[in-house]
């Protein structure tokens, strides 16, 4: 079984990760510009203010992607370069940062690449941070006039949209463990408040693409999967304890699906969710769990890493403990193609929806060898791996759309900086060079016989 024939090969990357050009054209500060600088926050104290230059550089990295064969990009747009709320405090457009979104789509278009736009990828502008942020019930509205100006502009062009990327990140690591920008440690209870004006945010934000879309929007969503698999994919005992360990919520922690998936799709939060969180779930009306189960076209979903799970001869699901020494990658996380295929297959159970995998990749040691080239073996390793897995579950029967690599280019991780690379194309920042790595050469080849290798 092969993937279909219409299959998307992407890869993606975010504004504040790669942009750079923090104080041109009119944009504004976002939470990140102001958490990365203050002490000890990122690695090395590292900050967006040049990051890979794309904002500059955007045709030669286009240019990359052509030559890739990519077929679709998903990139972000950043709220401080669209609005600009120094000016006004509502916001007014600030055309010349926009401008930007709409000649990359052009440079896009012009090579055959579908443009992805993500509305939301945690650069929240720190004018509206300081009137609270997603605490702030207001936030959904302020979401919503953004997602307007954007769509009036690039609709004409642009057809897949998602309006957040990963909730459980901006919300939970940034508001509840402080790891991220803005950096706070807020009660539970505020966390989850923030978490739903976040959900309703998305909604009225889906509400505002169909308003606006000049062309029909294909809209989806692009959150954590927090995926579990069976340790025996034999055993449909241990396939049933997966399922249950990728939907329960188990943990007073952000890392769960449901929390952030079924409110989108079934207009409810889950009722073990309820229970455990207790007095500390948030408010809601029924009517604003309507305005978040907007229907979408699309179930996207960013995978990394999964854990495996069985069934105890008691009969009770078990997370299975990884060994010593199991396979890691440089940020720590699991290598684990197998939630490739089942969380594909357990989401498209569940949401019954197109499945596109948004982001998949891995951080790794890489380094521009003496012979002139980036040797990045365990990437390619690690891609066939769950690209193979990916192609099990289109075997399986899942409808899987799209693959989108995390990352076209190495580029500004977070609380990480520039420490952990994840593209396939090296970047030295020193000199802004960009150097195809081996993995880049690999990818194209399976872009071109669609996947029919792996
Ligand atoms: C995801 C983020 C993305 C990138 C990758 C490695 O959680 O969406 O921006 O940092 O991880």
């Amino acid at each position: 079984m092969a993937f279909r024939k219409d299959f998307l090969w992407g890869a993606a990357a975010s504004s504040y990760q790669i942009e750079g050009a923090e104080a041109e054209d009119g944009r504004e500060a976002s939470v990140w510009d102001t958490f990365s600088r203050m002490k000890g926050k990122t690695y090395e104290g590292a900050t967006g203010e040049t990051a890979c230059d794309h904002y500059h550089r955007y045709k030669e990295d286009v240019a990359l992607m052509r030559a890739l064969g990519l077929q679709a990009y998903r990139f972000s747009i950043a709220w401080p370069r669209v609005l600009s709320y120094g000016k006004h405090p509502g916001g007014s457009v600030n055309s010349k940062g926009l401008d930007f979104y709409s000649r990359l789509v052009d440079e896009l278009l012009a090579n055959d690449i579908e443009p992805f736009a993500t509305l939301f990828h945690w650069d929240m502008p720190q004018a509206l941070e300081d009137r609270g942020g997603w605490r702030s019930a207001e936030s959904p509205a302020w979401f919503a006039d953004y997602t307007a100006a954007v769509v009036r502009t690039l609709s004409d062009r642009v057809r897949f949209w998602m309006p957040h990327n990963e909730p459980q990140c901006f919300i939970g690591m940034g508001l509840a463990d402080g790891a991220h920008a803005p950096g706070h440690k807020l009660p539970w209870k505020e966390v989850l408040q923030a978490g739903h004006h976040a959900l309703l945010a998305h909604g009225k934000s889906v509400q505002s693409i169909r308003a606006h879309a000049k062309k029909p929007a294909q809209i989806g969503y692009a959150p954590v999967g927090c995926v579990a698999y069976p340790a025996n994919p034999d055993s449909p005992h241990d396939i049933e304890a997966a399922r249950w360990g990728t939907f329960a919520v188990r943990e007073k922690n952000q890392w769960n699906s449901s929390w952030w998936m079924d409110p989108v799709f079934f207009g409810r939060y889950p009722e073990d969710g309820l229970k455990l969180y207790g007095a500390d779930a948030p408010n809601f009306s029924a009517a604003e769990m309507q305005t978040i189960a907007q229907p979408l076209d699309w179930f996207g979903v960013n995978i990394y890493q999964g854990r495996p799970v069985r069934l105890t001869p008691q009969g009770a699901p078990e997370i299975v403990p990884f060994p010593p020494g199991y396979p890691h990658t440089t940020m720590r996380w699991p290598v684990t193609p197998e939630a490739l295929r089942w969380g594909p297959r357990f989401y498209w159970e569940r949401y019954k929806l197109p499945v596109y995998v948004t982001e998949n990749g891995m951080a790794n040691c890489d380094w521009l060898s003496a012979d002139g080239n980036v040797h990045d073996p365990q990437r390619i390793e690690f891609l066939a791996r769950y690209i193979g897995a990916l192609k099990q579950a289109a075997a399986d029967g899942v409808d899987v759309r799209g693959y989108f690599q995390w990352s076209i280019l190495d580029n500004y991780e977070w609380a990480e900086g520039y420490r952990e690379r994840f593209g396939l194309v090296f970047v030295d920042y020193a000199t802004q060079q960009r150097i195809p790595k081996d993995s880049y050469h690999w990818y194209k080849q399976v872009i071109a016989n669609n996947g029919a290798k792996v």
